[in-house]
């Protein structure tokens, strides 16, 4: 019970001992500050710990060589060609990252993203370059056809609806070229339906059985991806991606979507956004208990630069504090922008 100095009953005679400005003890057993009263206490007991090699950085590449364009909505991050993917990918590992996650800029765009399979484009190139420079660093690849479709779509066309079957074989053949440039994981992130399935049994049949797939099994309609879509040049021409990407307010259809993949053979699944979506990556997590990767996406990133460039909040804490959250909430890997400044901050 807490008792104030002024509740004692008249006849306390206590009075005289304690110090008139003081409160008398509470009586409390529990007193959580205990555990909070000094660095190396607070330390013992906390529950998240972030490590650099959770973190996987996504880079964008482009045709050419020695470009490296800034992203105007996403400052830090560049459009780079092959050799300017690898120079970032070296400075990432130096960081302490060890996986990135490569975004193709081909320079010739079509109705069906034909570029996405050919083997010189800049995410195979980057891959082989990857692979061959940098051994210890795992190669993922996005498999998607919006940066390669000329209408900006992620999958082929029949007036303004997109396919789903045809753009499943379409992935397929990426898929493949991507693992024999030599990628470690492919992650699609078209989310057409059966695509993880496909993709699987398309890769085992030319032999890469020992190549994993990430998917994007939750991948939600956000207005968090403007500024990748700068960043990849992938903004539909018309209309929008909301007869493939899931609906916000859903999280049955979530789970839903993130057993079929697992079912498909999915060996990582991928929640996309990530802040706005933690409660997601909880459900996913515990329902499954499969490795699970939360997606800091483009918008994420690009709201704490800006606040952070206005002085409005300290970014290197809100970096942090946004990674904590989405590895508290479940996530066993996190797709950041921010990998390289969260893994020098981490060391
Ligand atoms: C599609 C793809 C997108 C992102 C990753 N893969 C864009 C989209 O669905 O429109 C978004 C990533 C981000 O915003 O950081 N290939």
């Amino acid at each position: 019970m807490i008792v104030t100095k002024d509740e004692r009953p008249a006849h306390d005679t206590s009075e005289a001992q304690v110090p008139t400005d003081e409160p008398v003890g509470l009586g409390l057993i529990h007193r959580p500050r205990r555990l909070r009263s000094t660095a190396g206490i607070r330390a013992l007991v906390q529950e998240t710990r972030l490590s650099a090699d959770m973190l996987v950085y996504p880079l964008f590449v482009c045709e050419g060589t020695g470009v490296r364009r800034e992203v105007s909505s996403m400052p830090g991050v560049h459009q780079l060609s092959v050799d300017e993917a690898v120079r970032e990918t070296r400075a990432a590992r130096d960081d302490g990252v060890r996986a990135v996650l490569l975004f193709g800029l081909p320079a010739h765009k079509d109705e069906t993203g034909s570029s996405a399979v050919d083997p010189a484009a800049p995410v195979q190139s980057a891959t082989r370059a990857i692979r061959d420079q940098l051994d210890d660093m795992t190669v993922i690849t996005d498999v998607c056809l919006c940066e390669y479709t000329s209408h900006g779509h992620c999958g082929i066309l029949e007036g303004e609806r997109i396919l789903n079957d045809v753009t499943v074989s379409h992935l397929v053949e990426t898929a493949i070229s991507h693992a024999v440039a030599g990628a470690h994981i492919v992650a699609p992130s078209d989310m057409m339906d059966g695509r993880v399935g496909a993709i699987r049994r398309g890769l085992d049949a030319r032999g890469f059985e020992g190549v994993a797939i990430m998917s994007y099994a939750a991948k939600y309609c956000s207005a968090f991806y403007s500024p990748f879509r700068e960043a990849g040049d992938s903004a539909p021409a018309f209309g929008d991606r909301r007869s493939h990407q899931m609906d916000p307010a859903n999280v049955e259809e979530a789970l839903r979507e993130v057993k079929l993949d697992l079912d498909e053979g999915a060996d990582i699944v991928i929640v996309k956004p990530a802040m706005p979506y933690l409660d997601v990556i909880r459900r996913v997590k515990s329902t499954f208990h499969h490795p699970t990767a939360g997606y800091q996406v483009s918008g994420e990133y690009a709201m704490l630069k800006a606040a952070g460039r206005l002085g409005w909040i300290e970014e290197p804490r809100a970096m942090l504090e946004s990674l904590t959250a989405i590895h508290r909430a479940g996530a066993d890997i996190i797709i950041t922008y921010y990998a390289r400044e969260a893994a020098r901050a981490l060391v």
